[in-house]
């Protein structure tokens, strides 16, 4: 398993702002309640910031409180039963097998959100690393939790002050809370954007969390200019595969995957102009030099890339370790080669960017399985292999 941190500082807000999020209602599992209580023990040293996000845990029901929203811990369902939309809901850490169908109450409106009929979503390993408890210190104990952070589907209703969405509309949107495992959701409208015109729901889903993971990596992170080189460790899954389509995009001379030899055609049918069989070679023993290294896999560190990286070249890592943004601080301080961590920023300018490219026929989702909301354990076992090629969607709404 490549890490275990979070995807995003936004993510991060996301786990946090659920405890104080989750619909008002009870939610009816199909099969037995499991025990509510969870251990508060999460493991040390993985949550450089934990405290921050804490106190925006904090922050946040304050916030709700305020709104008049409900700020109820999962005890409060018990006794009521408001069965208005299906969910894959989760009562307790652990194994894929916690994921349940559930009767919740759909979710209530901000005044600045939308609400979305779901008609697809799609598997991060955000998803299961927050089901397995990996991210528990930031999630918290409260349960019902419905996981999931990317949407495509139809506004069925818009908050008093959203004035650019209305009823009817398509769009597709990386939630900064979890929740999109459910036939609705509710969105900022600060994350949403017409969905691609040239794309099925199932097809747009795939793309609001990964690409815009791989954007903002190559060109905020790696600062990714045309006429450079880049190579992309784990350029087969979800983030890699829009990676390639991304450096193509951004104009990288020569763009090298990384993958097993299985995905080597597909990478290079994406855009890479090299591919490095990583069982057959070691990229960083090649002697070849790259402008940057985006590590999406995260196996790999900043000392065995030097000898691949030019005096200015710049490491992207996927994985939000303390030590990793430690690193990264430390490379600032000093003139030379750069170490950066990716954390994603969820907005809809960068959804608009790609919705602009995907339309052109610039970019494009590499959808590896799709399984009904009815098989979300089946799709969190496999994207749990870290075998996925391109991304796993679920089809909700139809
Ligand atoms: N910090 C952030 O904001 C952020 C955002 C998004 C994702 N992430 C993290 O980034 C990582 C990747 O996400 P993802 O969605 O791309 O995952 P994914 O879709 O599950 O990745 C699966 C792919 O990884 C490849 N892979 C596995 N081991 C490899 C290796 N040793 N070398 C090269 N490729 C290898 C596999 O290719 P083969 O089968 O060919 O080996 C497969 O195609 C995850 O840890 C995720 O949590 C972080």
């Amino acid at each position: 398993m490549a890490g275990d941190w979070v995807d995003g500082d936004v993510s991060l807000g996301v786990a946090l702002s659920e405890r104080g999020r989750f619909p008002s209602g009870e939610a009816k599992p199909t099969a037995s309640t499991p025990e509510i209580a969870q251990r508060r023990d999460s493991p040390l040293g993985d949550f450089l910031r934990a405290s921050e996000f804490n106190q925006k845990i904090e922050l946040q029901l304050l916030e709700n409180q305020q709104h008049g929203e409900a700020t109820c811990s999962g005890e409060c369902y018990q006794g009521r039963l408001r069965n208005d939309m299906k969910a894959a809901v989760i009562y307790r850490y652990g194994s894929p097998e916690v994921l349940q169908i559930a009767e919740v109450e759909q979710p209530q409106l901000k005044s600045d959100q939308l609400l979305v009929k779901v008609h697809a979503s799609s598997i991060n390993p955000i998803d299961w690393k927050m089901r397995k408890g990996m991210l528990k210190l930031l999630t918290g104990s409260k349960f019902p939790m419905i996981l999931g952070f990317d949407v495509s589907g139809e506004v069925v209703k818009v908050g008093a002050q959203v004035l650019d969405f209305k009823p009817g509309d398509t769009i597709y949107a990386h939630l900064n809370q979890p929740g999109a495992y459910a036939e609705y959701a509710a969105v900022s409208r600060k994350v949403a954007a017409p969905k691609p015109v040239s794309m099925s729901h199932e097809q747009a889903a795939a793309v609001p969390l990964a690409a815009m993971t791989a954007l903002q990596a190559l060109r905020d992170e790696g600062q990714l200019e045309a006429g450079q080189t880049v190579l992309i460790n784990g350029a087969s899954g979800g983030v890699g595969t829009f990676a390639i389509q991304i450096a193509k995009v951004l104009g990288a001379s020569e763009i090298t995957g990384v993958c097993s030899s299985k995905n080597g055609e597909l990478v290079k049918s994406l855009g890479a102009d090299r591919v490095i069989d990583y069982a057959q070679q070691d990229f960083t023993q090649d002697g070849t030099k790259y402008d940057i290294v985006f590590d999406v896999v995260g196996n790999r560190s900043l000392s065995e890339c030097k000898s691949v990286l030019p005096p200015k070249g710049v490491y992207v890592t996927t994985q939000p370790y303390p030590a990793n943004f430690l690193q990264s601080f430390l490379t600032t301080l000093l003139p030379g080669q750069k170490y950066k961590v990716i954390l994603l920023k969820s907005n809809r300018a960068d959804l608009l960017y790609l919705k602009g490219q995907i339309e052109a026929g610039k970019i494009r989702s590499v959808v590896d399985r799709t399984y009904p909301l009815a098989e979300i354990t089946e799709a969190h076992t496999y994207s749990e292999t870290e075998r996925a090629v391109g991304k796993i969607v679920i089809a909700i709404a139809r």
